[in-house]
């Protein structure tokens, strides 16, 4: 079978894998997949040392969304967390714990007429500088379910042909809150605001960090690519959708209580499994400040 057979018969082939670097000192790093995920091992969220934040950047870096068991963590030290990766983020939309602005609530259970993040999406794409990342802190767990799936962007960037990244490149699309919160927390009592953000960025991005290119656009809040025709547009998101949803670009993770995600949402996108009604799943997100995507 020829290179090209394979290719049309298979799927794209996946060129973005962790490269293994110098061993990590002051964490433990076990890999989810050689594409994506890390569980990690060895500290403590509430009182990390300055080298284990170090390995920590790192392995966030290498990995793109990275895992905590076992984290017992009041607000304050989730918050505190949170800022050492930089200032904290307020969500447009969602409601947020008593007091603590920078503290999402996460909560789904019996009465929820729907639960967060049950599409791909990146978080808040629809601000001019969407999220650095999120860290996730889930309480309580459902007895069976309630999964988040994750998925690397530079490998579905790397995973398209280069006619296609030619085609991609310099192309923007305008990324739009307003579908997606309107009217979507009133089960929580929050009230609407008269707009929603909404913001135009590239739809391939560098990464600030790892100088690596990712494909920016989702569906949770990508609405059309600029400069095109509309079918053109609707046909063009369409493909990557699909493309950016192939499971090898994915990891699967399996919440316990007191498991923690730190997802980099520059390079990632990701989805919430809501397959354990009537249970109630709940914990809070803290999100991280980002920059304009470039
Ligand atoms: C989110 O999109 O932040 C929610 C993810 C989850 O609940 O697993």
């Amino acid at each position: 079978m020829s290179e090209n057979m394979h290719y049309r018969h298979h799927g794209p082939r996946i060129k973005h894998v962790v490269e293994e670097g110098a061993p990590y000192e002051t964490i433990t790093v076990d890999t989810l997949t050689p594409i994506i995920g890390a569980e990690i091992g060895g500290v403590d969220l509430a009182n990390p040392t300055n080298r284990q934040m170090d390995e920590i950047h790192r392995a966030l870096a290498e990995h793109c969304v990275i895992f905590f068991r076992d984290q017992h963590l009041s607000q304050d030290q989730h918050l505190d967390f949170g800022r050492k990766f930089g200032p904290l983020h307020l969500h447009p939309a969602a409601p947020h714990e008593p007091r603590h602005p920078e503290l999402m609530i996460i909560l789904a259970d019996k009465d929820s007429p729907r639960a967060n993040g049950e599409g791909w999406h990146s978080d808040v794409s629809c601000d001019e500088e969407p999220p650095l990342g999120s860290i996730l802190y889930i309480k309580e767990c459902p007895p069976r379910g309630g999964d988040t799936l994750f998925a690397n962007m530079y490998a579905a960037y790397d995973a398209l042909s280069d006619r296609m990244k030619t085609y991609l490149a310099g192309l923007r699309a305008l990324h739009d809150g307003e579908a997606n919160y309107r009217g979507t927390y009133s089960n929580f009592g929050v009230q609407d605001k008269p707009t929603y953000p909404n913001a135009v960025h590239p739809i391939i991005r560098t990464h600030p960090v790892t100088d690596k290119k990712a494909l920016f656009v989702n569906k949770g809040f990508t609405r059309r690519i600029l400069d095109i025709p509309a079918d053109e547009s609707a046909g063009m998101l369409a493909y990557l959708y699909e493309h950016a949803a192939n499971p090898l670009f994915q990891c699967r993770f399996r919440w316990q209580a007191n498991s923690v995600a730190f997802w980099d949402n520059r390079c990632v996108q990701h989805r919430a499994m809501w397959d354990y009604w009537p249970h109630r799943r709940y914990g809070n997100r803290v999100t991280v400040k980002g920059t304009r995507p470039v």
